[in-house]
């Protein structure tokens, strides 16, 4: 083989054993570079006799050509590797199923609230609001509940320091005084939010709600309150049999006053742990408005009556969907809240 050719498979062999990119332009430079041994036998050709020179020229540039095809070709070849590598790395497998987007979820207490505005709304009741911090005239006073009012130690209350009459309202009754403030009768409305009140255990916890409840018009009685809650109810629990019962009690801003009772949801009042074997469950607090409340609020108490009732949404939640502990509500732990998605 002559020299030249030798030159070739040299450089075709050294090229094709070549992995990197790098490694191969420096293999270029060694034969094609300005003193690679291509360009030092084309040097060369100036040292032969004038009639060689045509042929050997022309073997040496196939030469080159060659070594360049090879060079390209490796190039080639390294190029396709890498993409190669890459798309392996990159490679996403599009049948594997989708790990899917964790979704969020009402809250129960949520739920029930919602349930509740629903079943007042269609019997034409608005849903009104009232703030957390609370004064002292709307918590108490304008409820008939007087500073030094023996009532007022029913609530234990939260005060807001270095803010004289500033409190966290401990019902939801003040949304009653505020509605009555900026609404003529006749007045159909109920009030759900968060109250606070010093206490804490199982069936206590310092922040709860109460959704309030309010009918103020000509001859409204005592018999529009029992059949308006007892239907609530009935529609609630989605138990057309269940009962009512309204047992005397007292509140400074009904008169005569009432606790609701409902037959036991569980045992359909025939005693259970839930009832604690009596058949029934407090539910709610309720009454005719006292006319010093309807006074307060510039409302002839001649001419309106009215029902209020205060409930606790809380307990019916947990009545509804069977939770035996009020604080699980209030954990805020996925692994029971996530239940209710
Ligand atoms: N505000 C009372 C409480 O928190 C509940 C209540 C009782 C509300 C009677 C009323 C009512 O509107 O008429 O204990």
């Amino acid at each position: 083989m002559s020299e030249i050719e030798q030159l070739v498979a040299q450089a075709t062999a050294e090229f094709s054993g070549i992995g990197d990119a790098a490694a191969l332009e420096q293999a270029k430079a060694r034969y094609l570079g300005k003193s690679g041994s291509v360009t030092e036998l084309l040097k060369g050709l100036g040292k032969l006799a004038p009639e060689e020179r045509k042929s050997a020229g022309a073997a040496i540039n196939s030469a080159k050509e060659r070594i360049e095809a090879a060079l390209n070709a490796r190039r080639d070849a390294l190029r396709h590797a890498a993409l190669e590598e890459q798309l392996k790395v990159e490679a996403l497998d599009i049948t594997l199923p989708g790990r899917g987007l964790p979704t969020g979820g009402l809250h129960p207490v949520t739920r029930t609230l919602e349930r509740i505005e629903a079943l007042f709304r269609s019997i034409g009741f608005d849903v009104a609001d009232g703030p957390e911090i609370e004064d002292d005239f709307h918590n108490f006073t304008a409820l008939n509940t007087p500073e030094n009012h023996p009532a007022r130690s029913m609530h234990d209350t939260f005060y807001l320091e270095n803010a004289p009459g500033l409190l966290l309202r401990t019902h939801t009754s003040p949304i009653q005084v505020r509605y009555m403030e900026t609404h003529k009768p006749p007045i159909r409305v109920i009030a759900p939010g968060r109250v606070y009140r010093v206490d804490s255990d199982a069936t206590h916890s310092p922040m709860f709600h109460q959704v309030e409840g309010l009918w103020i018009d000509e001859d409204v009685s005592f018999a529009d309150l029992k059949g308006v809650f007892t239907d609530f109810l009935r529609n609630f629990f989605e138990k057309p049999d269940l009962r009512t019962r309204f047992r005397p009690s007292f509140f400074p801003f009904t008169e005569p006053s009432a606790e609701i009772d409902m037959s036991c949801v569980f045992c359909d009042g025939n005693g259970c742990r839930v009832c604690s074997h009596t058949g029934w469950l407090e539910i709610a607090g309720s009454g005719m408005v006292h006319p010093n409340v309807l006074r307060h609020v510039g409302i002839d108490s001649e001419k309106y009556t009215g029902f209020a009732f205060g409930m606790g949404p809380d307990r019916l939640t947990m009545l509804r969907y069977g939770v035996n502990d009020l604080r699980l509500f209030f954990d805020g732990d996925l692994r029971f809240l996530s239940q209710f998605r």
